[in-house]
């Protein structure tokens, strides 16, 4: 059995980007201002992924149950995600980013469905970073698709229910293309999972902060890699079946 190989920088990062209403309540301000200063966030997490050689990013920008907020901070989020599609994706394309979206899309108005789909296509050939923005996304609802697509394959003769393992669910999960998040980041203090990846982060590390997400800053990711570094991921095996070989050794999945 090949182990997964500890690394000291994730491959795969997933946050929850968390606090921004609080951080305008805290300066009396509207929510919106709050949302709107978290945008910029979001382009210091990119820079920061890039710059440490970062594989994936997977933010989550709007759940399925943020739908259910007041419709002027719902529409005002909708507003700030067209804003972002149409001035950031280009800017991403030059330096490499291929840019996907996961959620229930037919819940977006055309003109984002639209401009989410042309970032898609526009960004598909890039390599530096896989940026995935969960948008209109529920874990809960990423399980249950996987299960309707399931049934359907079944249904069609593709699939025999005795097939149905892991691997089959897994491959019909969002981000079934990349590996598992190997550290998951949640800003804003509150300590849940908030029906994010239910499924993905099965054996992901956890790290929650204080820092309301538009204070983040680069020594605050810092802290997240270098706590990351120093954690032993056993996979449900033990300390000594996962620790590293010395290199003058021969590994011992060749004996
Ligand atoms: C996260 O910030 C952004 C979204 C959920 C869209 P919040 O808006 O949840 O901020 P808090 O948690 O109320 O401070
Ligand atoms: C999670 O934050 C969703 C996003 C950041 C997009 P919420 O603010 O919606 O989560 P709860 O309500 O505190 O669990
Ligand atoms: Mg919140």
């Amino acid at each position: 059995m090949t182990l997964p190989q500890p690394r000291s920088v994730p491959r795969h990062l997933a946050v929850i980007m968390d606090g921004n209403g609080r951080w305008a309540e805290r300066r009396r301000r509207p929510r919106v201002i709050g949302h709107r200063a978290g945008a910029r966030a979001v382009n210091l997490c990119i820079d920061y992924c890039l710059q440490h050689g970062i594989e994936a990013l997977t933010l989550f920008a709007f759940s399925s149950e943020n739908w259910g907020r007041p419709e002027d901070e719902v529409g005002a989020l909708m507003k700030l995600f067209l804003n972002a599609l149409e001035r950031e994706v280009d800017e991403l394309h030059r330096r490499g980013v291929r840019l996907r979206f996961i959620g229930e899309r037919d819940r977006f108005q055309p003109e984002i469905l639209a401009r989410m789909r042309d970032a898609e296509r526009h960004t598909v050939g890039n390599r530096t970073l896989h940026l995935v923005v969960a948008a209109s996304y529920g874990g809960r609802q990423d399980v249950a698709q996987a299960a309707r697509a399931l049934a359907e394959d079944v249904a069609a003769g593709r699939l025999r229910p005795d097939e149905i393992d892991e691997a089959a669910v897994a491959a019909r999960m969002a981000l079934a293309d990349l590996p598992p998040p190997d550290l998951f980041i949640r800003t804003g203090g509150d300590h849940r999972i908030s029906n994010f990846l239910l499924w993905q982060l099965a054996y992901t590390e956890l790290w929650f902060t204080e820092t309301l997400w538009p204070d983040l800053d680069a020594a605050t990711l810092d802290r997240a890699l270098d706590d990351f570094a120093g954690r032993e991921r056993r996979f449900g095996l033990t300390s000594a079946q996962v620790a590293p070989v010395p290199s003058h050794l021969p590994d011992r999945n060749d004996a």
